[in-house]
């Protein structure tokens, strides 16, 4: 039995991942801001000791082991340029913290957790394309952390790979998902899709079926790999 942790399994993307894990067998283990229902551990990523409650709390629900870790939890927040200075910080600190630095925790408890056990471990970022190219002027911070992201996974990968800890990333486009219906419309709708050789945006359960085989399938050899999903609309 594979037991993972999958943060922000409340909606989205996350949502999606978990229906696919559960029904491969896999335990998952959920997570949202709030305990949405009996199978959720709430914890707000804004607050720094949350990372570490999560991960006690979810220790404790599997019997103390998680086989993989799923970083899926993510703010899209717009702070625009001429926000207050106050306020622009403030909502870089929340951004950051919540897509990278608590991802970050995360990441560290269970590397050291396979560690102390001398197992195998797997993580699964999720990132965004935005780590690649940029996002909008009011998403400086959103780019940073999810660049921050495939750094830290590269880092990851390469430094515990001969432990078989291994870690993969996913760099999904706009996903149809609330996240993205926030993005589209306040960029100007469905003209953006122009902008998407596939015509398109992605399907929740597609990036689901990318994190499935990166959480359970993926050989090892594939350790350090970023899985773009964007309809081609940034090819590299
Ligand atoms: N949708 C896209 O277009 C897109 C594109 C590229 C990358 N991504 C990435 O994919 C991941 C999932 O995105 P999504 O579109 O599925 O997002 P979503 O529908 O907005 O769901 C976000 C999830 O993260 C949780 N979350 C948000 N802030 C949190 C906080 N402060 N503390 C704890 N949990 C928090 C939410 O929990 P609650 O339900 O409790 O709020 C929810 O489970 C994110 O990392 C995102 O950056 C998305």
């Amino acid at each position: 039995m594979t037991n993972i942790l999958l943060t922000g399994s409340s909606r989205g993307i996350g949502a999606a991942i978990r229906k696919q894990l559960q029904a491969r067998g896999a335990t998952v283990i959920g997570h949202a801001s709030r305990a949405h229902d009996a199978d959720t551990i709430g914890a707000d990523l804004a607050d720094a000791s949350a990372p570490e409650e999560l991960w006690q709390a979810a220790l404790e629900r599997s019997g103390g082991t998680l086989d993989v870790l799923i970083n899926n939890a993510g703010l899209f927040s717009a702070t625009p340029l001429d926000s207050t200075d106050d306020d622009w910080l403030a909502g870089w600190e929340d951004t950051v913290r919540v897509n990278l630095t608590s991802a970050a925790q995360l990441s560290r408890f269970a590397v050291r957790h396979w560690q102390e056990r001398g197992v195998p471990g797997r993580i699964v970022h999720i990132a965004s394309r935005a780590g690649h190219r940029g996002d909008s002027p009011a998403h400086w911070h959103y780019a940073a952390a999810k660049g921050g992201m495939l750094a830290m996974h590269k880092t990851i990968a390469r430094a515990y790979a001969k432990e078989s800890i291994l870690s993969f990333a996913i760099t999904p486009g706009f996903t149809d998902t609330a996240m993205a219906g926030d993005y589209l419309s306040s960029r100007g709708g469905p003209g953006l899709l122009a902008d998407i050789p596939l015509g398109r945006v992605a399907e929740p359960e597609e990036i689901a079926t990318i994190a499935t085989f990166c959480a359970l399938d993926a050989p090892p050899s594939m350790t350090g790999a970023t899985l773009d999903a964007n309809g081609a609309s940034y090819v590299r």
